[in-house]
């Protein structure tokens, strides 16, 4: 499965477009399935309607487990690296990271779980989180996982949008030199979620917490009433194995749908040619598994190859910014798959944390989440892959399971910012506004894909016409990615941004319609705007235009409230950079708000704010640029 030289890229990018059912039959044979499938695809786009595999049988954990034992049954499948550096790491051989699923398997099972139902996962990056997933998946269970940042509102409506059973937590979570009490935010979660049942807390920072009688267990009790031998339930390949709610335009985040078959294979085929896996090899992904990087990246796909996966607790600056580099020394990793963010944060703080650093295990270097700009890209390839390490940056979307365009590392020549070349089975096109192809090279458009892949969402969970509306009906027959794109005279794609109303913070994906809900929900506030703006560090900041005429107090703790306010609602991750408190907003004269204009002030550049007569109040732009100015 893996490709290993550039003419035999080119041989199974051409056969994957001429006969892609061929093509990606082949590559599923690499998997285990209990029952082969009678069809490998049938689609329209119309409906949309995607079904991969029609009639396979399978359990994706019996590929990331049952089937490595025998042969690397005491390899390491997880290392974990815990937050405090002084704490020991834990290694989970292939056979214990078995049976530890399996035994919570049947913990679940215990607490009334069955194939089908919705689990929601709120917890800490340590191994039981990896172990709860696929745990869910062993017994055919939908999870949810939520990241830990979010709030007890966005948990709760999460929650109920997938009416989940059950919740597996944590007493709390260590985040550097940070404690997050987990439970307590589940437990305000949970006030407005009659659908849950039970609560599993895993012991973890061991804060006091509350346990409530009939509803609330320990994961360490539990584990003791269970044997370790639970048989994979057999899961159809479209049947669901999870929910993932993303942002997009809208105020309310999506649940993404991912099914058993389709995806386990694309996980896996991306995973072992983009990073050119080799056995035996360390693998450190540094994302969450509360994004699609984590799940795809730190736990299927990686396992599914009999990988040895890195999970690490913490963040990259703690205790001090060589924390990466420590870890990479300590595990001897072999590929770094990081965010852009990550890089340039630890860019800022010069080479002193890199001093007497042994990297030379590196030999493939990741980026994900993001455009990363040339700097940051030219200071990952010299300082921490000596330059002899190529960088593989991986341009893809919770929608889309898995890597899609990317170098494949050792295969493809790099070049800074362009993530290259679409991987075999993907087929790329560029549209201008009308949805007219945008042919040959040297061009720009919107980035759609023509062609489905195994990895594609399936729907958006208990709303299907929400997955046409937002992917599937801006060009007809195309999916639509959100994204602005350059194909460059060598037909290399290079991401410029989201062309809608998304964020992308830290690589976080964050809707400004969602900021904007929750800006709004303060007292005082009258109405907002939510832009983005360059920020050196995250990427791209959060600028907030608010009204808010009736202050309580000074302007500053204004502020400070409504950045409360947004943590309530959404979390800290959606917290704004900037607030300018304005008295109006540029509107047309059918109110619909210039975020045109408001971009370009955020920017700084005021120089060429275009047309404005058309402005319901062509003043209120001036009394904002003066605003801004003085900000
Ligand atoms: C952006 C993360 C440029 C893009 C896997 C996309 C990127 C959104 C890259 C998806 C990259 C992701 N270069 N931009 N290599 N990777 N993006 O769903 O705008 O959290 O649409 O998935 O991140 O974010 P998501």
């Amino acid at each position: 499965m893996q490709i290993t030289s550039f003419e035999q890229y080119e041989e199974n990018y051409k056969k994957s477009v001429e006969n892609p059912e061929q093509f990606w039959g082949e590559v599923a044979q690499n998997f285990q399935w209990r029952k082969p499938w009678f069809k490998v695809l049938s689609w329209n786009f119309k409906d949309p309607e995607i079904k991969w595999f029609e009639g396979a049988k399978l359990n994706i954990t019996e590929n990331c487990l049952d089937r490595h034992l025998a042969t690397n049954g005491d390899k390491p499948a997880i290392i974990w690296e815990p937050n405090n550096p002084d704490e020991e790491s834990v290694t989970l051989t292939y056979k214990m990271l078995h049976e530890r699923v399996c035994r919570f398997a049947n913990v679940l099972k215990r607490n009334g779980a069955k194939k089908g139902d919705r689990i929601c996962i709120y917890m800490p990056m340590v191994p039981e989180l990896a172990i709860a997933v696929l745990a869910c998946a062993r017994i055919g269970a939908v999870h949810s996982v939520i990241f830990g940042g979010f709030s007890a509102k966005s948990i709760a409506d999460r929650i109920n949008d997938s009416q989940c059973k059950l919740v597996i937590t944590a007493d709390g979570a260590y985040r550097g030199n940070k404690q997050i009490p987990l439970k307590d935010v589940i437990d305000d979660a949970l006030i407005g979620c009659a659908t849950v049942e039970k609560c599993i807390v895993l012991t973890h920072v061991r804060t006091p917490v509350s346990m409530l009688k009939g509803r609330d267990v320990w994961w360490e009790d539990e584990v003791k009433h269970v044997n370790d031998i639970c048989d994979a339930e057999e899961m159809d390949a479209e049947d669901m194995l999870f929910i993932l709610y993303t942002s997009g335009s809208t105020g309310k985040p999506k649940g993404v749908v991912h099914t058993c078959g389709g995806y386990m294979v694309y996980a896996g085929y991306t995973f072992a040619n983009v990073f050119n896996y080799q056995p035996g090899e360390v693998y450190f992904c540094t994302a969450d598994i509360g994004w699609i990087t984590g799940h795809s990246y730190i736990v299927y796909g990686p396992l599914s190859q009999g990988a040895t996966s890195v999970l690490f607790e913490g963040i990259p600056t703690y205790p001090s910014p060589s924390r990466f580099w420590d870890i990479v020394e300590k595990h001897k990793i072999n590929t770094l798959y990081t965010a852009p963010t990550a890089i340039r944060s630890l860019m800022s703080f010069g080479e002193e944390p890199l001093n007497g650093k042994d990297l030379s295990s590196i030999r493939v270097l990741g980026s994900v989440g993001e455009p990363i700009n040339e700097e940051a890209w030219h200071w990952f390839d010299e300082k921490i892959g000596h330059g002899k390490a190529p960088i593989v940056d991986t341009w893809w979307q919770t929608e889309t399971g898995g890597i899609m365009i990317s170098p494949i590392a050792t295969v493809t020549k790099t070049k800074p910012s362009f993530a290259t070349l679409p991987l075999p089975g993907i087929q790329p096109i560029l549209v201008d506004e009308n949805g007219n192809e945008i042919e040959g090279n040297g061009v720009s458009g919107n980035l759609c894909i023509k062609f489905p892949w195994p990895g594609m969402l399936r729907t958006t969970y208990g709303d299907h016409e929400r997955c046409k509306q937002t992917y599937f009906s801006t060009y007809e027959n195309l999916y639509f990615t959100g994204d602005g794109c350059l194909r460059d005279e060598d037909g290399y794609y290079r991401i410029t941004g989201r062309v809608d109303d998304v964020l992308n913070v830290s690589g976080h994906r964050i809707g400004t319609a969602e900021v904007e809900n929750a800006i709004n929900m303060h007292a005082g506030v009258v109405e907002s705007a939510v832009v983005g703006y360059p920020h050196d560090v995250k990427g791209q900041g959060i600028y907030a235009f608010v009204i808010n005429p009736e202050m309580h107090g000074e302007a500053d703790l204004t502020k400070k409230d409504i950045l409360q306010t947004v943590t309530r609602v959404i979390g800290a991750i959606a917290k704004p950079d900037k607030i300018l408190f304005v008295s109006g907003l540029p509107k047309t004269r059918s109110g619909k708000i210039m975020r045109r204009i408001l971009r370009k002030i955020a920017e700084g550049d005021t120089t060429n704010l275009g047309d404005t007569s058309t402005l319901l109040d062509p003043a209120v732009v001036d009394e904002i640029i003066e605003a801004s100015k003085k900000y």
